[in-house]
């Protein structure tokens, strides 16, 4: 067999997995990133959308990418390349896990700039700036730091800094305690501004803009955001979850695992937007204020609290640490390809990708003052592009191929034997993967393609004859395909 498995099983519980994962999957994308587009898009109907697609695509996805990542036993195109070659199917596969690579240093390139802004927040907290503070305040203190791109790069140096002091020494070591602590705190800082917020006049109205759906609201570059959203606060769909797979041991159970997961992501993300969006009703600030929204609002709810210069502070501690927790897993699938497959070492690995990041970030520091004014995709910054590119095309694109794969490439008994799941489960996983999955995705996709109703439904429509003309092609190849290995 030409496969090279490189990877060796590395967690040592599987609470130790779970833990790394709800690491990666709880970060700036539940905290910050949800409530903010939560609020440009209307709240209700945007967020019941995002959670069905968290619940249809998401949760079977994340089981497939953790799955393919413990049967290649490598890094992303490695494993795909391994699972190509057992399955006999077209080596192109390693390119969905090249494209991961790429995705997640080009989300990293802008989510240290943003954890950059959290780092800054603790340190004001910590010496009491925000003592009493009111929205006005924290809205021109805000403005200020995204003004000053020396401020910005600084902290993003100091992200990308830690992020690769981590990663360098391998993901298990120190990681393993730190997250062991940093999850229920952050967990218990949460239900301690929950219980600031349902004690003000406007929780009611948070809750009503979050979970009282008004479909007028509803456009379909809403669903996409509320879609790629899904990919992206779960870590799907570019291969940070098939790393961790990869030294998940074959006695752990991936469904169990998928489902706290899931469970421990959604609830940090609806947490924060009740939160916030108390703040933004109780001081008449605007919903769709945009990427700002976290950092204009809470320091608000803080300078309030009785206690709030020590949660404040604690706060954005942890926001940092969420953040650096999830930076690790979007770096990780680059380092081990170099590592494995260029024969570099580790440390070397990383400081050549990270130079790269930083590098990148630049373009992100500049988006919010020197190049505002400059689009890179048609009205949207160098930030908002790669926040488009990378969350509403990239992971929803390379988690539909990974559920393609899992789903029609995988044979039967391969797929059974790795998840163990109860007959009428299997099926259920299967034919998500095979149908809701893939099916979702090209519909959202096809209607964004589309300016009219009936150029729509021609898109749709292209959509689902290309794939049935894959799935015909694919099962008429498995004729010819020798049994299953091992
Ligand atoms: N899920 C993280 C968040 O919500 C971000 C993240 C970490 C990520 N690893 C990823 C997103 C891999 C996409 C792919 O903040």
């Amino acid at each position: 067999m030409s496969a090279i498995k490189l990877s060796k099983p590395q967690w040592s519980s599987q609470r130790i997995f779970i833990l790394a994962a709800v690491g990666s999957a709880v970060g700036l994308g539940n905290i910050w990133k949800f409530p903010y587009i939560a609020g440009e898009n209307g709240g209700g109907a945007f967020v019941l959308v995002y959670l069905l697609c968290v619940a249809l695509i998401g949760l079977p996805v994340l089981m497939a990418e953790i799955g393919l990542g413990r049967m290649g036993k490598a890094n992303p195109p490695q494993a795909m390349a391994n699972l190509a070659a057992d399955f006999r199917a077209s080596p192109l596969w390693a390119l969905v896990g090249l494209a991961g690579v790429l995705a997640g240093l080009l989300i990293l390139s802008f989510y240290t700039v943003i954890a950059g802004w959290a780092m800054d927040y603790f340190v004001q907290s910590a010496m009491g700036h925000f003592r009493g503070i009111n929205s006005e305040q924290v809205g021109d203190y805000f403005d200020g730091l995204l003004a000053n791109p020396w401020a910005l790069l600084f902290w993003h140096t100091v992200m990308v800094a830690l992020t690769l002091a981590i990663v360098a020494k391998g993901v298990k070591g120190g990681l393993e305690k730190a997250l062991n602590l940093m999850m229920p705190l952050l967990f218990l800082i949460l239900l301690i501004l929950l219980g600031w917020s349902v004690a003000q006049a406007s929780f009611q109205d948070s809750l009503r803009f979050l979970f009282a759906p008004d479909f007028s609201k509803l456009t379909w570059e809403a669903v996409l955001v509320a879609m790629g959203h899904a990919f992206f606060t779960l870590s799907i769909g570019m291969g940070a979850m098939m790393v961790y797979g990869s030294y998940l041991p074959k006695r752990y159970s991936i469904g169990k695992a998928a489902v706290w997961i899931v469970l421990a992501d959604t609830l940090v993300a609806l947490l924060a937007g009740v939160i916030i969006f108390t703040v933004v009703f109780g001081n008449g600030l605007a919903a769709g204020a945009g990427p700002g929204l976290l950092f204009q609002t809470l320091p608000v709810a803080f300078g309030q609290m009785s206690g709030g210069w020590f949660w404040g502070t604690l706060f954005f501690f942890l926001v940092v640490l969420a953040a650096l927790s999830s930076a690790i897993s979007l770096i990780e699938p680059a380092v081990s390809w170099v590592e494995q497959n260029w024969r570099i070492s580790r440390v070397k690995a990383t400081g050549l990708l990270g130079a790269l990041v930083w590098l990148l970030g630049i373009g992100t520091v500049l988006s919010f003052n020197v190049w505002a004014n400059v689009h890179f995709l048609p009205g949207k910054t160098f930030f908002d592009s790669l926040d488009f590119i990378t969350a509403n095309i990239m992971l929803p694109l390379g988690g539909m191929l990974i559920a393609v794969f899992m789903a029609w490439v995988v044979s039967d008994r391969q797929r059974q034997a790795e998840f163990r799941l109860m007959p009428g489960l299997d099926a259920a996983f299967k034919w998500d993967l095979r149908l809701i999955a893939p099916v979702g995705v090209l519909i959202v996709f096809a209607s964004n393609l589309a300016s009219d109703v009936w150029q729509q439904v021609v898109a749709v429509g292209v959509a689902l004859v290309l794939y049935a003309l894959y799935v015909y092609n694919r099962s008429r190849f498995n004729l010819y395909r020798v049994a299953d290995k091992s």
